[in-house]
């Protein structure tokens, strides 16, 4: 196959041409210190910090910045209101399109001060944890600026998740407050959140308060003590509130996401180099300028929204659009819509989104004018060549840069990544490392793979600013997850190829977690939840190639003994709907599969290898059988599936 090579647009970016690039990225593995330290004065430190960087991956005790001491709301607020007061902080887009909102610095100051206010006088302090359970509202900035100002620890969780995620969430990081809304809206559909948050939280011993948003005009029950409007709160609270002085190494917020085992581990970011991260590669990769419009089209309950709706383009006194709806409502041309309305010059979404939206028609472009687009980015999966290309020739009529960013919740910020003006970029290749990034890949053995068109595992050999600290509560699984696979590495748990030019290409997950529509689900979660079903002895869930999300979740369910005559279709729905009730609609399987027992070694192990291909119908590829304890459970399977294609 012949891969098309576009050249760097080198007038749109802040770095020009590869010359640039190599030069400042040797710069940056020369002397990382004094590299991160010239970086790092981007922000506005109230004390200076002494050291840039001690610890590394031996002992997994890496710290950034020590000594200084900042705040990051007054670094992404307070300081631009010297020349930027007036300015537009937030375009809030909302559900509806005649809904739009324009929230300046100074506003958002007010705002987030009184918000402030208001988490003070509910008792919440420095160190404590504020769950956030919030749609893409105004007040979900309002809250997480909120924390960082008073030093609260924020944790918010995606609005899509069930009552039984939301609480584990609650219950792990200990949160005293929640943050909710009475509804919420998306696609003209209303989400019940109070409902779902009130369930969460039954019989919670430690929880003290519950403000609500009043999103809609819905009647709501209100748990007397415990249950707030928040409208009215902060009405009570004045428009000022001063900045904690926090440690460069003070956390920042916890972001739950999917392993490999287990229950979702609550990742923690810290305050001066996530921020000096975020911020710096905001402006570097996208080639950000002062008065660009900026829509990033993630929902802040990922780590993209963290970084790159609210911390990073704030910290750069940005214009972001924070945006509550879907790229379908009313019509598959919102996103056009909102380009064309706001005069978008960068944006950024998923593989998924683009898929789909191309698989609607390149009617909906029709018309348009998104000549005001310089910069389009794609993050959350692989994106394939042909997806790439409709975006680059539909949406960016050619003329725009497009950067395929590679990054983890865990890494805070971007780390793979072409960087605008910068790289020549091959479709489906997020090509070379971010500054300071130190990528290497391994065989199975752990030996690192030297020179280029080398295929292994992806580690990381060089501690950086943003990433993550520990996982809350549990240190042990911190290490264990990332520094024990390869000693003196940070694992990422993804597969790479580095090409003949030195090129990177994700090819995905190593381990058993999956990249669904770019949402993160672990295999072991959703197994969890199916074996809790009626009548489901156990199970195994496997990932396969889906034409718009990318990966699908396939299920294969082995029902008790004495429901093996259950109606098929049945026993599939209700564990379908067991998944959404537990975990969330996004994790629903798109294919369940019952049968009689699964292939597993003499230890017990599931062989998930097998699964994986009879799920992509790779039958003629099983590999070889003899370790199962019984080999002819995969015929079986493949009977089973046959039987149901
Ligand atoms: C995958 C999202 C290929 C990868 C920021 C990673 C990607 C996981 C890309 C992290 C990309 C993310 N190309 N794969 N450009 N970006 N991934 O924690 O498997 O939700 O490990 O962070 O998404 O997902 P997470």
């Amino acid at each position: 196959m012949t891969i098309d090579i576009f050249p760097a647009k080198e007038g749109q970016g802040r770095i020009h041409g590869m010359r640039e690039y190599q030069q400042t990225y040797e710069a940056a593995q020369r002397d990382p210190n004094a590299f991160w330290d010239r970086v790092a004065q981007r922000l506005t430190w109230f004390h200076p910090y002494h050291t840039v960087r001690e610890g590394d991956f031996t002992d997994g005790s890496v710290n950034w910045f020590s000594g200084g001491r900042l705040n990051v709301s007054f670094n992404c607020l307070d300081r631009h209101l010297k020349t930027r007061a007036e300015k537009t902080a937030i375009i809030w887009e909302a559900d509806n399109p005649a809904d739009t909102q324009h929230i300046s610095y100074k506003q958002l100051h007010r705002e987030v001060c009184r918000m402030a206010n208001v988490l003070l006088a509910h008792g919440v302090r420095k160190g404590d944890r504020v769950c956030i359970y919030l749609p893409m509202v105004p007040e979900l900035a309002y809250t997480m600026l909120a924390c960082c100002r008073i030093g609260a620890i924020h944790s918010v969780v995606f609005a899509g998740f069930s009552a039984d995620s939301l609480r584990d969430r609650i219950l792990d990081c200990g949160a005293r407050v929640i943050v909710t809304a009475n509804e919420g809206l998306r696609g003209g559909r209303v989400l019940p959140l109070k409902q779902i948050c009130d369930r969460a939280c039954e019989g919670l011993a430690k929880l003290d308060s519950v403000l609500v948003v009043r999103r809609t005009e819905a009647d709501t029950p209100m748990v007397e003590g415990r249950d707030h409007w928040l409208h009215e709160a902060m009405k009570a609270q004045r428009a000022y509130c001063p900045a904690e002085w926090m440690h460069a190494e003070d956390p920042l917020f916890i972001l739950y996401t999917s392993g490999s085992t287990g229950k979702p581990k609550g990742v923690l970011h810290t305050s001066g180099g996530y921020l000096t991260y975020a911020s710096y590669t905001h402006e570097t990769v996208f080639g950000y300028r002062e008065n660009d419009i900026y829509f990033c089209a993630a929902d802040i309950g990922w780590i993209t929204g963290h970084s790159y709706i609210i911390y990073g383009p704030l910290a750069n006194g940005a214009t972001t659009i924070m945006f509550e709806s879907t790229p379908m409502f009313p019509n598959p041309d919102r996103y056009w819509d909102i380009v064309e309305r706001h005069g978008v010059n960068i944006f950024y979404t998923a593989p998924t989104a683009i898929r789909a939206l191309a698989a609607k028609g390149d009617q909906w472009l029709e018309g348009r004018d998104l000549s005001s687009l310089r910069v389009l980015g794609t993050v959350g999966e692989p994106i394939n060549p042909e997806a790439w290309q409709w975006y680059y020739d539909k949406v960016g009529g050619g003329r725009c840069s497009i950067v395929d960013t590679w990054w983890q919740t865990e890494t805070g910020g971007m780390m793979i990544t072409p960087i605008v003006g910068a790289n020549p970029v091959k479709p489906g290749s997020a090509t070379l490392p971010f500054f300071g990034v130190e990528p290497i890949l391994v065989n199975e053995h752990g030996e690192r793979l030297d020179g280029n068109d080398v295929t292994g595992h992806l580690c990381i050999a060089k501690p950086w600013p943003s990433m993550a600290r520990t996982i809350w509560g549990d240190h042990e699984r911190y290490l264990h997850t990332y520094f024990s696979t390869y000693p003196g590495y940070y694992f990422t748990g993804d597969g790479c190829r580095r090409d003949e030019h030195g090129n990177y290409w994700i090819t995905g997950r190593v381990d058993d977690v999956l990249n669904v529509s770019g949402h993160r689900l672990g295999t072991a979660e959703i197994e969890a939840s199916i074996n809790s079903a009626e009548l489901v002895a156990e199970s195994a869930v496997v990932g396969f190639p889906h034409a718009i999300k990318g990966t699908g979740i396939f299920a294969y369910v082995v029902l008790q003994a004495d429901a093996e005559s259950s109606d098929h279709d049945v026993v599939s729905f209700s564990v379908r709907e067991q998944v959404t009730r537990d975990i969330s609609k996004i994790a629903r399987p798109d294919e369940v599969l019952i049968v009689s027992g699964l292939p597993k070694t003499r230890s017990g192990k599931i062989m998930r290898r097998i699964l994986r291909k009879i799920a992509e119908h790779e039958y003629e590829k099983l590999g070889n059988l003899t370790t199962l304890a019984d080999p002819n459970v995969v015929e079986h399977i493949v009977e089973a599936h046959h039987e149901n294609c």
